[in-house]
């Protein structure tokens, strides 16, 4: 049962009534005007001037403590909706952002959810309030004077009717505004993200166009919207005089008839004046809605998302880890969409949107051996780390660890059991010490954190620093090199000390003297674990115990280094080529 997104709270409804009440309150303050100019007593010992007072106080309070509720309740939800969004996508599969926009989502979950509280907190108690106000005027107004009401009911509908149209023209716009404002934050975003690429492209005249184009589209909108917004705002009000100036006349005349008393009729042009902005409201609140309608729909989406289950399953169990007849590949999706990519599972099982990556992969990592997977780049070596650590669903086959499907151990404990340092060399905006203890289950000593730095050759780089551990590396770790990145993953993952560590190209950002210095200490940290390691340099993987090459899909050959120098000619060629590019 999919949940409600915006909920029926005893807060809100309570709101909703004392707001209902005050606008019958507001409906009966006229007749109390009304009876202050005639001077007659309403209810014995109360005069008409202590009524309209209390009547007056009483609304005030009313209305102030009904949109006070409103608001909190609106506030209180909107938390809770982003709350329980970002829970939901920070549990979405990995494979899910490979698919779908991260500024989109943002989008989603910051602008989405400001619709739905405008909605709640302005739009609703503005139109429960507008809905009353009209009722019980129209209701006061045929007990005050049926046929004055009469001209009034005849003229209301002759004002609402051109309206219409315009205003679901409006919501449209609206809905049309929303999308391409999201569309603008979602390129600015990506633009800033990406400043060196723009820079080192000279691509500043070339993202400039493109924003002045977004930017233009959003314009065009929303000067479109406020168009019709001026156009709409004063046809209503010269409708609305018109009709008042025509009951003003007709009452003028009953008046000097002597058939209507000065005090009826003042009190029918205040309840006409009264009913001008509950009128007005309306288009308003169509377009809100219309807002808030494209917001759900766009936030239920991401209730719609397949959750990764980290909590439920077997005890993990470590031991040798077997793919058997493994398949597997990549969905051919354009991923450009505003429309959420959201059910993984049947995505990644349908063979015809799937561009094929690996085929019939079958291999063994033994428990606490050093295991190398080499081949040509594009081969999927990085692919096969990716489905140890349940990044993807595979397509056919297994992949087994102490007689269990992997995907049968509790996922939570699974990958905390792994420790992974590859090329992606993600790092998180805050300091370097927040960087090396995220997400780790313990919080370490003094003494473990420096151990790791010390492991990772990280002390210099640390020294150096204006804040040492402290200090703040950027947004994503902007104000350091790629090595120095690569290090503080090294580190976490000697903070980590998971007995299944993979390497991929762990390396690969460090220079030839850097790389030479870490590799000895990852082949300490290696130690008894079971490592799977992906290489490009000879020195990693010649002490492998033992050597899978990837080619085009496949296993192509295994054995050790000696094994395979003999039997593997592409093994061969790639040593070849090693030993030429280390000269
Ligand atoms: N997240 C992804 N979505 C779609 N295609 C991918 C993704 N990651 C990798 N690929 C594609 O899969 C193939 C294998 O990639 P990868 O496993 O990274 O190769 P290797 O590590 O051997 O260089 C490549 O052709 C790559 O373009
Ligand atoms: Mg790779």
């Amino acid at each position: 049962m999919k949940k409600r997104i915006i909920k029926a709270t005893p807060i809100l409804i309570i709101s909703l009534i004392i707001i209902f009440l005050s606008s019958i309150v507001g409906v009966l303050i006229p007749i109390s005007v009304s009876a202050l100019v005639e001077e007659v007593r309403l209810i014995n010992f109360l005069s008409p001037i202590v009524l309209t007072i209390i009547l007056f106080i009483l609304q005030a309070i009313m209305v102030a403590v009904g949109h006070t509720m409103m608001a909190r309740d609106g506030d209180y939800q909107i938390k809770h909706m982003r709350n329980s969004f970002m829970n939901r996508l920070l549990h979405a599969p990995k494979a899910f952002f490979d698919l779908n926009s991260p500024s989109e989502l943002a989008n989603r979950i910051i602008n989405d959810t400001n619709h739905i509280q405008q909605f709640i907190t302005q739009s609703l108690p503005t139109f429960i309030s507008s809905i009353v106000t009209v009722v019980g005027t129209l209701i006061a107004l045929l007990f005050l004077d049926w046929q004055l009401t009469s001209i009034l009911l005849i003229s209301l509908p002759l004002v609402a009717i051109p309206l219409i149209p315009l205003t679901k023209l409006s919501s449209r716009y609206s809905i049309r505004q929303q999308n391409s404002l999201s569309r603008l934050s979602s390129l600015i975003l990506e633009y800033l993200q990406n400043m060196s690429l723009i820079k080192s492209s000279v691509a500043e005249e070339f993202a400039y166009k493109e924003v002045q184009g977004y930017t233009e589209d959003l314009r065009h909108i929303s000067s479109k919207n406020t168009t019709l917004y001026a156009v709409v705002q004063p046809i209503g009000l010269l409708l609305i005089f018109g009709s008042i100036a025509l009951i003003f006349s007709y009452g003028g005349l009953r008046v000097n008839q002597g058939t209507l008393s000065v005090g009826t009729l003042i009190s029918f042009l205040i309840y006409l004046f009264q009913l001008i902005n509950p009128l007005g409201s309306f288009s308003g609140f169509f377009a809100q809605k219309g807002k808030m309608e494209g917001a759900i729909q766009k936030l239920s989406k991401i209730q719609d998302i397949e959750v990764e289950n980290l909590d439920e399953g077997k005890l993990f169990n470590y031991g040798e880890i077997n793919f058997i007849d493994v398949s597997f590949g990549y969905p051919k999706i354009n991923t450009n969409s505003e429309e959420l990519i959201v059910n993984m599972k049947s995505i990644y099982s349908d063979e015809l949107n799937l561009m094929p990556i690996l085929e019939g992969v079958s291999m063994t990592f033994k428990e606490g051996e050093k295991t190398a997977i080499v081949g040509p780049s594009g081969g999927g070596k990085s692919t096969i780390l990716n489905l140890l650590m349940q990044f993807y669903p595979i397509k056919n086959g297994k992949i087994i660890s102490k007689e269990n499907e992997i995907d049968s151990f509790k996922l939570s404990d699974w990958r905390d059991n792994i420790s992974i340092v590859s090329q992606d060399i993600s790092i998180l905006s805050g300091t370097i010490r927040e960087n090396l203890v995220f997400g780790l289950d313990y919080s370490p000593s003094e003494n473990q954190i420096q151990y790791a730095i010390r492991f990772a050759h990280l002390e210099e780089t640390i020294a150096k620093l204006h804040d040492g551990l402290e200090t703040v590396v950027g947004e994503a770790g902007s104000r350091l090199s790629g090595g120095q990145k690569q290090r503080i993953h090294i580190a976490r993952a000697v903070l980590r000390d998971t007995p299944i560590l993979l390497l991929d190209e762990a390396t690969s950002n460090l220079d030839a003297d850097a790389e030479y210095q870490i590799n000895q200490s990852l082949q300490r940290l290696m130690g008894s674990k079971t490592t799977i390691v992906v290489a490009h340099r000879l020195s990693t993987i010649m002490d492998a115990d033992n050597i899978y090459f990837i080619d085009n899909k496949k296993v192509t050959g295994s054995g050790t280094h000696s094994e395979l120098l003999k039997t593997h000619a592409s093994y061969a060629r790639f040593v070849k080529e090693q030993l030429l590019s280390n000269e």
